[in-house]
């Protein structure tokens, strides 16, 4: 171990000395008055783990099978739109070192990387989230180029009709393409790390970091713009589009940031193949619900026709063995990894993947659960919803 890291929360430490506060502050913070952000943490943490003893637990395998493959631990890396911004080429570093640890990646639409790239950069299992342009047709677009390129899921992103509200975005001044005033500018010239082996090596090599999946024709007209407002964002949005992404789309097709049962079911309805019950990270919508609060519900009304893969807030193996209890094909991690790519690139998500795998090594042992495939929610006790 190079970092001297020995949880996520060492990451973030790291990742906080290192970056401009305002883009630390773009991935650490959450919507409004955080009040989802601090649930997620507050209703994970509520869940209680009730071991087995006298179980032999000496062949303990985090195996799991998720859309019909083999991959070695239950977690996915999330997509984070700019992750290339908090190191050089970070979403080809976040790409490998889901490779090489046999877990699938998700590239977000507003990545900094082309998605072409990313598949002759890295390989391994890559997944392709999108935001849906007003005109339907640009996102299609993309879908189709993913496609072609092998990706194996499109996360199609449904919890953000509007841009949601971080004043700090506004207040700390960052902007894609990056613009600069003297707040941001003092930013970055206090943390000279991220200046001389991020920015700087951009503008050197490929110019200053940009959305490479963009169609052109959106490239083109793009101005700066507050961080997590530049997105392709689409309040019209119902399941005919949902219809229509079948119909494209050859390969898994995933539903992210679904809060409501009943829209588990109608996914299944529709013959979408997988759900990520997702708050966005408390990111979107404030005052949201946490997803394990809700996730019992969904696997309870879906569970058997869908995939139910869950995120937002954790990070710690036990939180992923509280949600695979709880009924979870799979939990993404957004900030875990992404903290871990800003604080060393490939070997710091290396570093946060590492993490999680010793951590629901350990949990599963001490729980007296032989693997993950036998958890189940007997290993719990679960507070009603909403109790303190
Ligand atoms: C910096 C950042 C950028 C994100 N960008 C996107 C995005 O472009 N599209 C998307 O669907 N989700 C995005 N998310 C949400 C993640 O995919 C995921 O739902 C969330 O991070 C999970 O919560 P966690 O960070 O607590 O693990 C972003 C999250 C972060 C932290």
């Amino acid at each position: 171990m190079t970092l001297r890291a020995y949880n996520i929360s060492d990451l973030r430490e790291l990742a906080r000395c290192r970056l401009p506060k305002g883009l630390f502050e773009f991935v650490d913070r959450g919507a409004e008055d955080e009040v989802s952000l601090r649930n997620n943490r507050a209703a994970l943490d509520r869940i209680r783990l009730r071991p087995r003893t006298l179980v032999d637990v000496s062949q303990r395998s985090q195996e799991i099978t998720l859309f019909g493959q083999r991959q070695k631990m239950p977690i996915a890396i999330a997509p984070t739109g700019a992750a290339g911004i908090m190191w050089h080429d970070g979403e080809i570093a976040l790409a490998r070192a889901a490779a090489a640890a046999g877990i699938p990646f998700s590239l977000a639409t507003a990545s900094m990387t082309a998605m072409d790239a990313i598949a002759e950069q890295a390989g391994g299992r890559l997944w392709f989230q999108l935001y849906m342009y007003a005109d339907r047709s640009l996102s299609h677009g993309l879908a189709r180029r993913a496609a072609s390129i092998g990706y194996e899921a499109l996360l199609v992103t449904v919890d953000s009709p509007v841009f949601s509200n971080r004043e700090y975005n506004l207040r700390n001044g960052f902007t894609i393409p990056i613009s600069f005033t003297v707040r941001n500018t003092l930013d970055v010239l206090a943390h000279p790390r991220w200046l001389v082996s991020v920015l700087m090596r951009y503008v050197l090599t490929t110019g200053l970091p940009l959305y490479a999946n963009y169609p052109e024709e959106v490239k083109r007209k793009i101005k700066a713009q507050p961080m997590g407002r530049a997105l392709p964002l689409n309040d019209s949005l119902t399941w005919d589009d949902v219809r229509a992404l079948r119909e494209l789309w050859p390969g898994k097709l995933v539903l992210k940031g679904v809060l409501h049962p009943q829209d588990a079911v109608k996914a299944a309805h529709y013959g979408v193949d997988g759900v990520i019950v997702s708050n966005h990270g408390g990111r979107v919508l404030d005052g949201a619900m946490a997803t394990v609060e809700v996730l019992p519900e969904f696997v309870a009304a879906a569970g058997k026709r869908i995939t139910v893969i869950v995120d937002s807030g954790f990070r710690r193996g036990a939180d992923v063995v509280k949600a695979l209890a709880l009924g979870a094909s799979a939990v993404l991690v957004g900030r875990s990894t992404l903290y871990g790519v800003a604080a060393d690139g490939e070997a710091g998500a290396a570093r946060a993947i590492t993490i999680f795998r010793e951590e629901i090594d350990r949990v599963l042992a001490l729980l007296g659960c032989p693997g993950v495939a036998e958890l189940s929610p007997d290993y719990l006790t679960v507070p009603p919803s909403g109790a303190g």
